[in-house]
């Protein structure tokens, strides 16, 4: 069991009044917060360290290419890659995604098919849309169910030898369905597809294993996950990434340049053109450190208390449903409450120090699918209480009395 209290005195946020009244925060699907030990290493980073890497015999340069690479060294060890150069440094999961998307382009071809999923975040829709008006290849959409599933009959049917790649999120950001990937990663191999997934929603609760899972590519965002904003991992593996062209030109990535022709260096620099966010990268590998120290059995234990919870609670107030009821689920509950626009909850909650998201979540078709504007969305993280979720409960009955 955790000390809820001890893990929420590492966060100086959270003891923190918004609108005069205890900052209740209730929107760690849109970024987490952030331990005093990462606000620390970032200070330490620029006070005793800085410089830029792999380009110096200064000790300096050294001295931070080191803690650069070690930290790589981390992540690979974290999510369990087996080389550290199938590990990409990026900004975040969206640039992750059009590193993939734009390689993809020199690959697809008219007639070929891209499967993407129903519950994607737009990040994981949008390039994949661009790649194929630039390929002539189709996109594909495997469908979702009432409870906000994908439907795997579906997806079965879909797929065939014209797929070339399968994208889809290993946690869906707008309802918290956690989907099969390890049955979808098997079946897009069986018919020779590629299969990308979007783990922005999933490493701030569960430590992937890309060897199990064997998945092509796997990408995230550092300041979901305790980070810095400004960070990401791009997971790939190394014949792939072998096989993929550069995304950007520029220093760092290559081996020799000439006017005549320019030779590209070894992973995983090929993919990291200019001199990336150091300090970030770096520290991404404390966040790292500090959510393996609190412990992933932990942070599970205390989020699926809080969403049975949660749901329990939510559910009592009079006109609310919930989006996303899959038994398959993470710390995330949209809801709506009948005749109220979720924007005028989400302000008047704001008003009682309580941070919620509201509107489409960056997920407009699951929005279509559903035939609603938006939803309010509560996620929680682990360092949350039961005891907010009743301040929540009771701000949202005010409002309701408000709004009626
Ligand atoms: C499932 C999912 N994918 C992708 C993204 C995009 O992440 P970023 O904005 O950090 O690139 C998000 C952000 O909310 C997300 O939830």
């Amino acid at each position: 069991m955790l000390d809820i209290q001890k893990i929420r005195s590492d966060f100086p946020i959270l003891s923190q009044k918004v609108n005069g009244k205890p900052l209740v925060y209730f929107d760690n699907g849109a970024t987490s917060q952030k331990p005093q030990v990462v606000i620390d290493a970032i200070a330490q980073y620029y006070q005793e360290i800085n410089a830029n890497i792999h380009r110096g015999v200064h000790t300096l340069s050294q001295l931070a290419t080191d803690a650069y690479e070690e930290s790589r060294s981390k992540i690979q060890n974290h999510i369990n890659a087996k080389h550290s150069h199938e590990v990409l440094f990026t900004s975040g999961t969206t640039f992750g995604i059009n590193l993939i998307t734009n390689g993809f382009a020199s690959i697809l071809k008219p007639g070929d098919e891209v499967l993407v999923s129903s519950i994607e975040h737009h990040s994981n829709i949008v390039p994949w849309q661009m790649l194929c008006e630039k390929t002539g290849a189709t996109l594909k959409v495997i469908p979702m169910n009432e409870a906000g599933e994908l439907i795997m009959s579906e997806y079965d049917a879909l797929l065939s030898d014209k797929t070339k790649i399968v994208t889809v999120n290993h946690i869906s950001n707008a309802l918290g369905t956690i989907n099969p990937i390890e049955y979808m990663i098997q079946k897009a191999h069986e018919v020779g597809a590629a299969i990308l997934i979007d783990g922005a929603q999933a490493v701030p609760h569960l430590k992937p294993d890309v060897q199990a899972l064997d998945c092509d590519f796997y990408v995230f965002s550092g300041h979901k996950m305790c980070g810095p904003t400004g960070t990401g991992i791009l997971y790939g593996k190394e014949a792939w990434l072998n096989k993929l062209p550069p995304y950007q030109g520029g220093g760092e990535m290559i081996k020799e340049v000439s006017f005549e022709k320019t030779t590209y260096a070894e992973l995983p620099h090929k993919f990291e053109a200019g001199t990336p966010n150091i300090a970030g990268g770096i520290v991404l590998g404390t966040a790292i450190d500090y959510m393996n120290e609190v412990g992933f059995d932990n942070i599970q234990e205390q989020e699926l208390a809080l969403l049975e919870y949660g749901t329990e609670k939510l559910l009592e107030i009079e006109g609310l449903r919930i989006f996303g009821t899959s038994e398959n689920k993470t710390s995330v509950i949209s809801f709506n409450i009948e005749g109220i626009h979720p924007y005028d909850i989400g302000t008047i909650i704001d008003k009682l120090g309580i941070a919620v998201r509201t509107g489409h979540h960056c997920a407009q078709p699951i929005m279509s699918y559903y035939g609603i504007p938006g939803t309010i969305r509560a996620s929680f993280s682990f360092y949350n209480t039961k005891e907010e979720i009743d301040i929540l409960v009771a701000a949202i009955k005010k409002a309701q009395i408000m709004l009626s």
